[in-house]
């Protein structure tokens, strides 16, 4: 072949011919780089990725590593601050809710608009109030229950906005796992500190606590009765010894102090007073004394006597004694704790023995579910159900002696999640 065709004439002078310069001298390079200038580049590369991996996975994150905060007791039993002030019935008649779907559609366009502009005002004025009478209990027109958010901003506020939720005349207490699993966490810990609002602990914060705890190197968390602390069953952290794929820890890592404080606020148990003794939306009736908890209480047990980390996880008791709890509603002889805990406070009519209700969360899978004595309403937002709030009011009523008394009311509303 002659010189005089390009392209059938050697690399070298193909490239001298048809390239710049600089470009040449890199096609030559490449040609005739040895096996230890290859290897060297590649040496270098390597320790480049690492230092790299090492800055961005280690370095950077650990500089922005909030404060740790001790974790405190968390109280086993607390008492609800406050107390219904009775309406007068025409006033009731706003707190009738249609629960419809055409609701729902309406108001999902509304709050595309709204969710960010509400309710400041009522905050400042209930801060204010809030200060002055530090010590009597505040009387407000309803005390609201919200089951498990799980970090569903959105769906909250909807709810919020669905019940026409006045922090100055409402109570609102969220029974636990109102953060972890979905996308806001951050969000909805942030609007219940900046709006006071009362918290029961559920199993998944009380695991962000453990994460927390295992992350910072502080003491794990711990139980107290009337300032005395308590273990009462081994409750070994659990986590998955720190790595980045554990959301839990993931976010155990971002929470600054003034999370961690209000997390760690939140009792196991909250005494609520009176509490209507009916199945919801059947009318008015009598109130009995309440109590909220995550996931349940043992028939069987005083409060005080009961297992903190049963309280954050039960679902179900085993018998045939009933005695015995467990999370998994599909093990061998387990029978739903509610169900049992309703037969025995039915046992207890017409005795002097005291009845209890109880309102909890923590079984979506059972969903809402409303029984005399027992108050189920983690309607699985996160799996893509229902967000349910319980509202509770009392109106003044005479009987038929013509005495004053205090009917109850409640009712559950639902947003689509
Ligand atoms: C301590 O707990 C007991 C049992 O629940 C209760 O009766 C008592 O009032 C509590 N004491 C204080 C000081 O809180
Ligand atoms: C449950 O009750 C049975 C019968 O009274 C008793 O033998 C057993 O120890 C109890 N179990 C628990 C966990 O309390």
């Amino acid at each position: 072949m002659s010189e005089a065709t390009p392209l059938r004439s050697s690399k070298k002078k193909r490239s001298r011919k048809n390239y710049t310069d600089e470009e040449a001298a890199v096609y030559y390079e490449e040609e005739e780089m040895d096996h230890t200038t290859r290897m060297s580049i590649y040496a270098g590369a390597f320790f480049f990725g690492i230092l790299t991996l090492w800055f961005f996975t280690i370095y950077l994150p650990g500089s922005f590593i909030p404060a740790a905060t001790d974790l405190v007791g968390i109280q086993k039993i607390t008492e609800l601050d406050v107390t219904l002030r009775p309406i007068n019935p025409a006033r009731g008649l706003e707190y009738d809710f249609e629960d419809e779907e055409e609701l729902n559609q309406e108001l999902d366009k509304e709050l595309d608009h709204e969710l960010d502009q509400d309710m400041d005002q009522d905050m400042e004025i209930t801060r204010k109030k809030g200060k002055s009478r530090a010590k009597s209990k505040r009387t407000v027109e309803r005390i609201i229950m919200v089951g498990d958010i799980h970090g569903h901003y959105t769906q909250f506020r909807k709810l919020l906005k669905k019940i026409n939720f006045r922090p100055k005349v409402d109570h609102l207490l969220v029974l636990g796992d109102f953060i972890s699993k979905g996308p806001d966490s951050k969000k909805v810990l942030e609007y219940l500190i900046d709006n006071n609002i009362d918290c029961i602990l559920g199993n998944h914060e009380y695991y962000i606590l453990q994460n927390y705890a295992h992350f910072h190197g502080i003491d794990q968390p711990f139980f107290v009765v009337n300032g005395t602390s308590e273990i009462s069953r081994e409750n070994p952290f659990r986590g998955k010894d720190g790595f980045n794929d554990d959301s839990e820890f993931l976010l155990a890592k971002k929470l600054e102090p003034e999370h961690v404080k209000y997390i760690n606020s939140c009792s196991l148990i909250k005494k609520l007073g009176d509490m209507p003794l009916h199945k919801a939306g059947k009318g008015f009736s009598t109130g009995i004394p309440a109590v909220a908890v995550h996931a349940g209480i043992r028939w069987d047990l005083e409060l005080v006597d009961q297992d903190p980390i049963d309280t954050l996880e039960m679902r179900s008791l085993i018998g045939p004694y009933y005695n015995e709890t467990t999370s998994e509603p599909d093990d061998e002889n387990a029978v739903s704790w509610s169900k049992i805990f309703n037969l025995k406070q039915k046992e207890k009519e017409g005795t002097s023995e005291e009845q209890l209700i109880v309102y909890y969360g923590h079984d979506a899978r059972r969903g809402l579910n409303l029984k005399p004595y027992s108050r189920g309403i983690d309607t699985g937002c996160d799996r893509g159900e229902k967000l349910t709030a319980m509202v509770v009011w009392a109106e003044h009523s005479k009987g038929k002696n013509g005495k004053q008394q205090n009917l109850y009311r409640e009712e559950a509303v639902s947003v689509h999640c």
